[in-house]
């Protein structure tokens, strides 16, 4: 269902483009078959910006040209993965940790699409995923009562070792339990936004384009024109 999404994706990419690369098993697929179409000549003079290191390391090692932000200027097209997706088009970005990223090649590109399978489809944000929230390391303890006041459960993401899992921006990320779901996303943005120590959060509000699901019995396009 992954690389069904990430091929009708591909249907968006013209040659000339700069995209924005994101993050994810979903994208790996992606990244595998703009690879394929760059090597059969489908697709001529594309550039991609990597929303992470991972991504950075796939999309090098298949051949295809990458920019550092910066020199991109601005993007034509940014594909990404979602860990939720509400009606609005509103998401939930950042089990994979690199959520700082993936938001600021979002921001530079004139078109965002999101590319998932269907169970990430939710009603309300914050009722199938945590809220990842990257902060810097410095104190991180210090934000959990505003969390809690926010309605949220917060832990520190640790890897496979039990160590505290470090982004590529070198900071830690808290993941955010909202048990019954984010009641207003824009004001929870806005209140941990405006906390010093937070760099952001994984809340995508009013930024996605396009939303492909895949199901098993097909592909679902949502457009934010149709929101
Ligand atoms: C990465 O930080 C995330 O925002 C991913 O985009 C998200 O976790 C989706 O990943 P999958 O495609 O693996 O579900």
């Amino acid at each position: 269902m992954k690389r069904a999404a990430a091929g009708e994706a591909l249907a968006r990419v013209e040659s000339g483009m700069r995209l924005g690369l994101g993050t994810g098993s979903t994208m790996r697929h992606f990244v595998e078959l703009l690879a394929e179409a760059v090597e059969a000549g489908q697709l001529k003079d594309v550039a991609g910006v990597p929303t992470s290191v991972e991504t950075a390391d796939q999309a090098r090692g298949a051949g295809i040209p990458l920019l550092e932000l910066h020199e991109a200027g601005r993007l034509d097209l940014a594909i990404d993965g979602a860990d939720e997706v509400d009606p609005r088009l509103d998401l939930i970005k950042g089990l994979g940790g690199a959520l700082l990223r993936e938001k600021m090649v979002a921001q530079a590109s004139d078109r965002f699409v999101v590319v998932a399978d269907d169970s990430k489809w939710v009603s309300g944000l914050g009722t199938r995923s945590p809220l990842p929230v990257e902060v810097v390391r410095f104190g991180w303890q210090s934000h959990l009562p505003s969390i809690a006041a926010l309605g949220g459960e917060a832990t520190l993401r640790t890897d496979g070792a039990g160590e505290p899992f470090v982004t590529d921006n070198g900071n830690v990320i808290l993941d955010c339990r909202f048990c019954e779901g984010i009641d207003d996303p824009f004001e929870v943005q806005e209140r941990l936004r405006a906390r010093a120590g937070v760099v952001d959060t994984g809340l995508f509000l009013g930024m996605a384009d396009e939303a492909i699901l895949a199901s098993d019995t097909g592909l679902t396009v949502r457009t934010r024109e149709g929101v």
